[in-house]
């Protein structure tokens, strides 16, 4: 291996070392998640060759259609941690109750094994994402163990299987991103504290639910759009690649604001995303970057779960902008009562 370049392995073995806080099992628990990542690229990238594209019969708790590939990585991801001994519960956005480990652990894991699956058949950037939570219980734990707010979350992450496959995560020190290397097999330091610049000219966000959304998020986006003869007197820039893990990953490269607001599309569900398998740790690893996560409202890290597979509204990215949209809520909500 060329001089320099940091292997993830001995990234984690000089974290362990520098952080006496950091749970030496931690590291191990990385290296596995890093193990399954390299199946599911694999799998992704082999695409139509392995018969790995289009939908199941089957639906999952959400009640959407699943994909071949939604199964397949949840499969990879659960055989990995039950083969071993590090997580004690696993719960995933694919199953609808919590799984416990027989060999115990001291971690809880919470995953989207494939996130913006709508893209697989059409072969454009997917990523797992994944939410490690201290365990209460060494062996079966409660639902309501997994029930702990964003800020205690010990590590959080993701991978992209784009053009490169990545790993970006943070164990509460920094987010550091790893390109996986198929020469050598081996994910390398590529992108080491990764910072979200505070100001942006770039959205994300699904402009075909705009007749849907409250005021304050119609306000920001009119104004965006009207750009250099609007209050914010510069041009705008919208991207929306409708995989959340890609589009976070370009605001953590370049910047950007990424919405999926409350809307009134579905009166019974409060946001489109899952707080405990996307909300959480995008916000984890864009908040140990400099950026903020809210839900306009309130600090995405401090709500209190109710259930597992609960929804949220999610405004992420630059800290100027979603502190900009925070304050167009706290304007309209003054306003209205
Ligand atoms: P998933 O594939 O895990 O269900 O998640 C898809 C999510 C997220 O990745 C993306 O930002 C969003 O749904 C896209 O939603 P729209 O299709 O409404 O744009
Ligand atoms: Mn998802
Ligand atoms: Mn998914």
């Amino acid at each position: 291996m060329p001089a320099g370049r940091t292997t993830l392995s001995e990234y984690l073995s000089q974290q362990t070392a520098e952080h006496q806080s950091l749970n030496p099992d931690l590291s191990k628990l990385i290296l596995e998640i890093a193990k399954a990542v390299q199946e599911i690229a694999l799998l992704t990238s082999q695409g139509a060759l392995e018969g790995v594209m289009g939908s199941l019969e089957s639906q999952n708790v959400q009640g959407e259609t699943q994909k071949k590939l939604d199964v397949l990585s949840d499969e990879i991801l659960i055989q990995t941690f039950q083969s071993g001994n590090l997580v004690a519960g696993i719960a995933s956005e694919e199953n609808d109750e919590p799984l416990s480990n027989p060999k115990g652990g001291s971690f809880l894991c919470l995953f989207d094994p494939l996130d913006g699956s709508s893209n697989i058949d059409v072969n454009v950037s997917v990523g797992t994402i994944f939410s490690i939570l201290s365990s209460p219980s060494n062996t079966k734990p409660a639902v309501s163990d997994y029930l702990q707010m964003g800020r205690q979350q010990i590590a959080a992450g993701y991978a992209i299987y784009g053009p490169a496959t990545m790993l970006v995560f943070s164990l509460g020190y920094g987010t550091h991103g790893f390109t996986f290397d198929a020469i050598s097999g081996e994910f390398i330091l590529t992108h080491p504290t990764i910072q979200v610049p505070a100001d942006t000219s770039e959205f994300a966000i699904n402009a075909s639910n705009e007749r849907f959304w409250e005021p304050p998020v119609s306000r920001y986006i009119n104004e965006c759009k009207q750009g250099k003869t609007s209050v914010r007197g510069r041009d705008f820039n919208m991207r929306w690649i409708a995989s959340m893990v890609a589009d976070v990953h370009r605001i953590l490269m370049r910047g950007g604001v990424f919405m999926y607001p409350k809307d009134t599309k579905d009166p019974t569900k409060p946001g489109r995303l899952r707080l405990m398998y996307e909300a959480n740790p995008m916000t984890f690893l864009v908040e140990q970057a400099g950026g903020l996560g809210s839900t306009g409202r309130q600090r995405i890290l401090d709500v209190q779960p109710e259930s597992i597979h609960q929804r949220i509204p999610v405004i992420l990215g630059s800290k100027n902008e979603v502190e900009r949209i925070e304050s167009y809520h706290r304007e309209y909500d003054r306003a209205e009562h």
